[in-house]
């Protein structure tokens, strides 16, 4: 059982590794900003609440974020073990996690995070761009899909940009996360589970660093 969190700031790489490391450990991928976006879709309540945040870029009430993370983990399908990706993203969230997994017997293994230079996620976050009709991720620059203007997993043409990822949006995102990223980092230095990696690299190497702590702890 590997249960692990990966922090970042926006456009980091977490959902880009998060795949990869699914890929080779079977691991459960939560993405509490997927929650939100699927929420907002289906116009569900906490969805409605989380879209007046997440369109200005803030961070959605701690207390709601964690109330959806301790419903999903309690899911009986997680059977290798867990990824969080985008929770926590306050100390007061990783202190509201401490009790979700004493709760639930779910202790963490590891703390990742990746580290990347704020020019380098502007760019990134710019360059972003969605498969409207399954979600996968690319990129302008670094990843675009095989055949120009096809999905690589659904075959589907229509794509679009994250309303989040616009520049008036990216700026506050930037601002309220980077608040947030030095207090998280030490809350998880502290207790021995962290490791920084360096985001800035490619997407294979950047799994090849996190496979060397994720091989340590099977
Ligand atoms: P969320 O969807 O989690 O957004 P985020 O944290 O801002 O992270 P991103 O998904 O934008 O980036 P990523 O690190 O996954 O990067 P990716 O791999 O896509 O959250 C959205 C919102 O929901 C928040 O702003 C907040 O309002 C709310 N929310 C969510 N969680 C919350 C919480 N816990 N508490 C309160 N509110 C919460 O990569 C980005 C781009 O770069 C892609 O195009 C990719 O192809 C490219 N790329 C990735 N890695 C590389 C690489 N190594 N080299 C080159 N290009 C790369």
């Amino acid at each position: 059982m590997i249960n692990l969190i990966l922090l970042g700031l926006p456009g980091a790489g977490k959902g880009t590794a998060s795949e990869k490391i699914v890929d080779k450990y079977h691991l459960t991928h939560i993405s509490t900003g997927d929650m939100f976006r699927e929420a907002i879709n289906n116009e569900t309540k906490v969805g409605l609440e989380a879209k007046s945040y997440i369109d200005k870029g803030n961070l959605v009430p701690d207390e709601v974020t964690a109330k959806l993370v301790e419903e999903r983990l309690s899911q009986p399908d997680i059977k290798e073990g867990y990824i969080l990706d985008g929770f926590p993203r306050t100390t007061y969230q990783a202190e509201l996690l401490v009790d979700i997994t004493k709760r639930l017997n779910k202790p963490l293994s590891s703390v990742i995070a990746l580290e990347v230079d704020e020019s380098t996620l502007v760019d990134r976050l710019s360059a972003r761009y969605m498969c409207k009709n399954c979600g996968a991720t690319y990129n302008r620059i670094s990843k675009k899909p095989k055949v120009e203007g096809t999905c690589d997993r659904c075959g589907g043409h229509d794509f679009y940009q994250r309303e989040d990822d616009k520049p008036e949006v990216v700026k506050n995102r930037l601002e309220v996360n980077e608040k947030m990223n030095a207090p998280l980092k030490d809350f998880y230095k502290e207790r021995g589970l962290l490791t920084v990696i360096n985001g800035e690299q490619t997407p294979e190497e950047v799994f090849k660093d996190i496979d060397a702590v994720l091989s340590k702890i099977k």
